[in-house]
C-alpha cells in the first residue's frame, strides 16, 4: 500500500507505505576472511543461501520533505532491541548518499527471524539483505524509474555489503560469488553475482545442509574482530592465494558435478578459516571439543560407507553437514543416531539450498 503526493515547497515526493521482504542466511564454501574499509573483501568467496534460516522485515515508511531521518521503532520478534536498533540506525544513515530520500524518512521496522532461538547461527546476512531490499523497493515505489530485475538485485547486493560483507551473497538462489576474480567475468568486490546455470551441475541443486548446533552461546570474538586480525596476519598473503586456488578448484567441481573435489575444497576452507583464527595475534579458538568429535565422526562415516557427506564451519563451533538430496535417506539416520547426541540439547536443523529472497504481501 502506498500513498504519494508532491510537496509544493520542495518538489520532493511525500509518500507513505509498507514494504516487506524475506531474505535468507547463506553458507560460505570459500570463506570471506579479511577485509579492507567499506567491506571490500581480501579474497573472493562463494556461497549458497539456505531455505529455513530466514529473516522477514516489514518497513512502514513516511517520506516527509519537512522532517529529518528517524528510525522511530525497531522490533525483533516483537521485542524492542536497543542494540540492533542503534546498529541499524547507523547503517541507514550511511546509506543517505545512495538514497537521498532517507534524509526525510521516518521508519518503523519489524523484524522476524525464523532462526531457532539462540541457535548460534548468524542472522546478520539475512537481516541486512532484507533491509537493503526494503530500501531499494521504497526507492522504486516513490518514483525512481523501475530498475530491471538484475539492476535492482545488484544495487540491493551492493548496499547489503555495506551492512555486513557476507550479506551481499544472500540476494540470489543457486551458487553465488562475491569478489573480483579473473576466474569469473562480471565478478566484483562491490556486489555478488549468481553463477549461471551452465556453471553448476544439477547434482548441486537442492544440496542439503544439516546444521549441527554444538553451542549457541554468543561468540567470544566477533567476525568483524576476526577480519581485522587478518591485516597483520603472518599468513595473509598465503591466505589470499589459497582462497583463489580453492575457488578455482571449486568452480571446476561445481561445473563437472565432482562431489569429491567439492568436499575436499570445502573441508580445507573450513579448517583453514579456523587455523587462521588460531594463528592470529592474539590467537583464539571458536571450535568446541564436540566440534572436533563431530568432524571425526563425519570423516569416519565417509570412510566406512563411501557416502559423500562433507562439513564446513562458519566462524563458530557449529557444523554445516553438506550432502546431496539423494543421500538424505542414509545421512539423516546417521545424524540422529550418532551426531545429535554430541549437539547441544540434541539440536540440529534440517536445512538446504533455498530459493533466495521472497517478497511477501506487505499486510503481515
Ligand atoms: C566466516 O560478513 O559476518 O562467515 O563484513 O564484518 O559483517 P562483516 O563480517 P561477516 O563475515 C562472515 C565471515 C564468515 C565467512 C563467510 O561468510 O564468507
Amino acid at each position: 500500500m502506498t500513498n504519494q503526493s508532491i510537496s509544493q515547497k520542495t518538489g520532493l515526493p511525500k509518500a507513505s507505505g509498507r514494504i516487506c521482504w524475506q531474505s535468507p542466511a547463506n553458507i560460505a564454501l570459500v570463506k570471506y576472511w579479511g577485509k579492507y574499509p567499506l567491506q571490500i573483501p581480501m579474497n573472493p568467496s562463494l556461497s549458497f543461501v539456505l531455505k529455513e534460516s530466514v529473516v522477514k522485515i516489514c518497513m512502514d515508511y513516511l517520506i516527509d520533505p519537512g522532517s529529518p531521518f528517524q528510525l522511530v521503532s525497531f522490533l525483533l520478534n516483537g521485542q524492542v532491541n536497543a542494540v540492533f536498533k542503534s546498529r541499524i540506525q547507523k547503517y541507514l544513515e550511511s546509506l543517505v548518499p545512495f538514497f537521498p530520500f532517507l534524509q526525510h524518512a521516518q521508519l518503523h521496522i519489524d523484524s522476524e527471524s525464523s532462526f531457532p532461538h539462540s541457535a548460534g547461527i548468524a542472522s546478520s546476512a539475512a537481516a541486512f539483505s532484507a533491509l537493503a531490499l526494503c530500501i531499494c523497493s521504497i526507492e522504486e515505489t516513490i518514483g525512481r524509474e523501475a530498475a530491471d530485475g538484475d539492476e535492482f538485485l545488484r544495487k540491493a547486493s551492493f548496499i547489503s555489503r555495506l551492512g555486513s560483507g557476507s550479506a551481499c551473497r544472500s540476494l540470489y538462489d543457486g551458487m553465488v560469488l562475491w569478489g573480483k576474480t579473473d576466474l569469473q567475468a562480471g565478478s566484483s568486490d562491490d556486489f555478488a553475482i549468481r553463477l549461471g546455470e551452465s556453471k553448476v551441475h544439477r547434482s548441486f541443486l537442492n544440496i542439503k545442509d544439516s546444521v549441527l548446533i554444538v553451542n549457541s552461546d554468543r561468540k567470544k570474538v566477533s567476525s568483524s574482530a576476526g577480519h581485522a586480525l587478518m591485516h597483520h596476519h603472518p599468513y595473509r598473503e598465503q591466505r589470499k592465494e589459497q582462497a583463489s586456488a580453492n575457488l578455482k578448484k571449486l568452480l571446476n567441481a561445481l561445473e563437472k558435478g565432482d562431489m569429491s573435489l567439492f568436499g575436499k575444497v570445502i573441508e580445507n576452507e573450513a579448517l583453514s578459516l579456523h587455523s587462521l583464527m588460531m594463528s592470529s595475534n592474539p590467537g583464539y579458538i571458536l571450535m568446541h571439543p564436540n566440534t572436533i568429535r563431530l568432524l571425526e565422526k563425519i570423516r569416519d562415516f565417509r570412510t566406512e560407507t563411501g557416502i559423500q557427506a562433507y562439513f564446513t564451519l562458519d566462524a563458530g563451533p557449529n557444523i554445516h553437514l553438506l550432502y546431496s538430496e539423494a543421500d538424505a535417506t542414509h545421512v539423516i539416520p546417521f545424524i540422529k543416531d550418532e551426531l545429535a547426541g554430541l549437539c547441544q540439547n540434541g539440536r540440529w536443523i534440517d536445512d538446504g539450498m533455498g530459493p533466495g529472497p521472497q517478497k511477501p504481501e506487505a499486510g503481515g
